[in-house]
């Protein structure tokens, strides 16, 4: 029963997963019928999360069955950990590491997955996530439409640059900004696996607020911005960023290097924030909410906004 429902799920994300794209959420928890086990594909390698401290065992059957390289994350107190291998071959064999098919060198443990023609890179090991965040797909994709014009793009919490690289393989200048210079150096590498000269683009290590009114003293302006944060961080002085806080505080500053005319892209999946509520936080005109990715049918916890 268990398995046919796991099939049935896998099965209907087969029209997501094209030449284009694969890297996919096979199944989402209760959306599927299956609640409290999520399991996404990367290049058919394997990631299965759940809660907390047990994957059930006809679960595990069917996952051993799949013959994929199987790996599995708790998403609790144990998120920030690696996942462990549960089957099948490791997901990145060493010597394997360094075959890229468009120019880029993967770190050594990644490998890469494709989105819509775009490559990224991912990896198993890097702790809490893998690099790219599936539920984005189809905001990538819109970004990717909206700088096919050119223009500046100013992705501010980039993590891996997803954004950055859909925005600048649209027509776009970007610039890709994070605290973490770890981070930036995976976004350099993102380009490059899409045979994209990073050093066209700019790069901006720091705290999304201090550069943002920098860019406003400097009289800069972007002609889309995306704003994506995470639900909580504290930078390097110790200064705390809460998205229920400060999101709105965030837009505003944002809205300072819009350029006339531009676009924003706001989102959260703070599940504590209902999407009007969130809304009333950008309090901008021209607002219009963005629904999930169809392999997310759970619940729509990543509230997407385009304003403008
Ligand atoms: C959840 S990820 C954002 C996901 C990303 N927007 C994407 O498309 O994949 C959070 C990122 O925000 C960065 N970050 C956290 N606090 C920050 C801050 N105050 N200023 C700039 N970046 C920050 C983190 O380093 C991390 O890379």
């Amino acid at each position: 029963m268990l398995g046919k429902l796991l099939d049935s799920a896998a099965e209907k994300r087969d029209a997501i997963l094209d030449g284009n794209t694969n890297a996919v959420r096979l199944v989402d928890g209760a959306g599927d019928g299956v609640p409290g086990f999520a399991l996404e594909s990367y290049a058919s390698k394997w990631m299965a999360m759940t809660p907390g401290g047990e994957i059930a065992g006809d679960v595990k059957d069917w996952l051993k069955a799949g013959g994929k390289s199987v790996y599995w994350k708790r998403l609790d107190k144990h998120q920030k950990e690696s996942p462990v291998h549960l089957y099948g071959a490791e997901a990145v064999p060493p010597q394997d590491a360094v075959e890229t098919d468009c120019g880029g060198t993967p770190q050594p443990q990644s490998f890469l997955i494709r989105e819509n023609g775009l490559a990224f890179e991912v990896s198993f090991q890097s702790g809490y996530s893998q690099g790219i965040f599936l539920d984005q797909r189809l905001n990538r994709a819109e970004v990717m439409r909206r700088m096919a014009g050119g223009g500046k793009l100013l992705n501010l919490f980039s993590y891996t640059g997803g954004f950055s690289v859909a925005g600048a393989t649209g027509g776009g200048e970007t610039t890709t900004l994070d605290l973490s210079a770890v981070y930036l150096e995976w976004a350099k590498r993102n380009f490059r696996h899409n045979a994209m000269d990073d050093a066209a683009h700019y790069f901006c290590k720091g705290d999304a607020f201090h550069w943002l009114k920098r860019f406003a003293k400097q009289g800069r302006k972007f002609d889309g911005i995306v704003i994506d944060p995470p639900t909580f961080s504290r930078d390097e002085k110790g200064k705390v960023f809460l998205v229920e806080r400060d999101f709105g505080e965030l837009a505003e500053l944002a809205g300072k290097v819009l350029a006339k005319g531009g676009w924003m892209l706001c989102c959260t999946n703070f599940r504590g924030i209902p999407e009007k509520d969130f809304m009333r936080m950008i309090a901008m005109p021209n607002m219009e909410p963005a629904a999930m990715p169809e392999d997310f049918p759970e619940e729509p916890y990543l509230k997407s906004v385009w304003v403008g």
